[in-house]
């Protein structure tokens, strides 16, 4: 059998500050694969069909000398993330051709998994019958974020407040919905009228522009704020320290306003931690994901199916995936940021 074309985002250089396509990240057309003859050491070959476009992909384009909780990305390598896939060759036996599957794979049309690594590969039934590509999104990662730490960290109250910060996006979003549903009141921040919207549609009692709205008078009116869901860092961060009430929990989920500065943000609200008796939980997801992992996948995912849970998505062709890996870390996608790859 002739070669197959196997395009691919390859990671070419260490950006300074915002990743640029072309530069920091290469598409390349002319890379191919032997799909019947690719060597599979027991594990399988799989047809990529959606990847995961998420905000900590930015500490991954750093230099491989310096640690962090998640590997760096290797120069003249492909991107790789949370994905689906579906098997096109199989020499394993919990996996047939045709399944498909949810994985950490490579930015590429093809990919194989060898017998050594198939403990990261799990089958997906999708009983609910959901787009793959929500399996990266809601129904994945992102969707394990809100769920697993809101339950790990919130203790929340009936009639408490919580903020929510990068309300329309793919973890906020699911946050302001979850926590409605547990009888909160929900103030959402996002950073166009657009995200207003859609955080009033799921909603949010309270929903605001930040680059529009003083985020300062929107707390001093509606908090003080029991509960913090954190996505931002930065001034945001400082604001909501300034209006938490005594003995509120801040769940610090991630600090998206300083993945591509240099300078630290000087808090100005900080001892509010002392004088408020404030709790901050940060995490990672893969850490406390899987105890909440059982409960998540059998009564949050079917919501996502049946329309009582909304979720929206933003989707990128692969050879276009250089420009959303810039967009997102600048704050311009508007929804849930997914690469497909190929339809089925
Ligand atoms: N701890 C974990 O395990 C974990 C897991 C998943 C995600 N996270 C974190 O959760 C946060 C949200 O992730 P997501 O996947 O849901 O992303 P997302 O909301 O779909 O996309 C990123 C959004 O961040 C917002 N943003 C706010 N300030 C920004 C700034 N200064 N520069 C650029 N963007 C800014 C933008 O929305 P606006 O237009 O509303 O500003 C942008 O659309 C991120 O900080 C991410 O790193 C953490």
């Amino acid at each position: 059998m002739a070669p197959t074309r196997n395009s691919a985002i390859i990671f070419n250089e260490v950006p300074t500050g915002y990743p640029e396509p072309g530069k920091t990240t290469i598409f390349d057309e002319n890379r191919t694969i032997d799909l019947e003859n690719v060597p599979l050491n027991g594990g399988v070959l799989l047809k990529v069909l959606v990847v995961s476009n998420d905000p900590y992909l930015r500490g991954k384009m750093r230099d491989a000398s310096i640690a962090s909780y998640s590997d760096a990305f290797k120069i003249g390598a492909p991107l790789s993330n949370f994905a689906v896939g579906r098997v096109v060759r199989s020499e394993a036996e919990a996996f047939k051709v045709g399944d498909h599957v949810a994985s950490f794979l490579n930015f590429e049309e093809y990919t194989v998994m060898p017998g050594a690594a198939l403990s990261w590969v799990t089958k997906l039934d999708n009983k609910v019958n959901l787009p793959w590509s929500v399996y990266v999104g809601a129904a994945g990662m992102p969707g394990r974020t809100a769920y697993s730490a809101y339950h790990e960290f919130s203790k929340a109250k009936k009639g408490e407040t919580i903020f929510v910060s990068t309300g329309a996006g793919a973890v906020g979003s699911l946050v302001i919905q979850i926590a409605k549903r547990d009888g909160l009141k929900v103030i959402g921040s996002a950073g166009s009228d657009d995200k207003v919207a859609f955080m009033k549609e799921i909603g949010a009692d309270v929903a605001f522009n930040y680059k529009t709205t003083s985020t300062d008078e929107i707390l001093a009116k509606e908090g003080p704020i029991d509960i913090y869901w954190d996505n931002v860092g930065g001034a945001t961060l400082d604001s909501a320290l300034g209006h938490m009430n005594v003995n509120g929990r801040i769940i610090n989920c991630g600090m998206i306003s300083a993945y591509n500065t240099k300078e630290p943000y000087a808090f100005k609200n900080i001892m509010r931690i002392v004088t408020h008796s404030l709790s901050l939980n940060g995490f990672i997801e893969s850490r406390i994901g899987p105890k909440h992992s059982e409960k998540f996948y059998r009564e949050f995912v079917p919501l996502l199916a049946n329309g009582e849970v909304k979720y929206r998505e933003e989707k990128t062709p692969l050879a276009e995936a250089g420009e959303a890996i810039r967009k997102i870390q600048m704050g311009e996608n508007i929804a849930k940021s997914v690469i497909v790859v190929a339809e089925d």
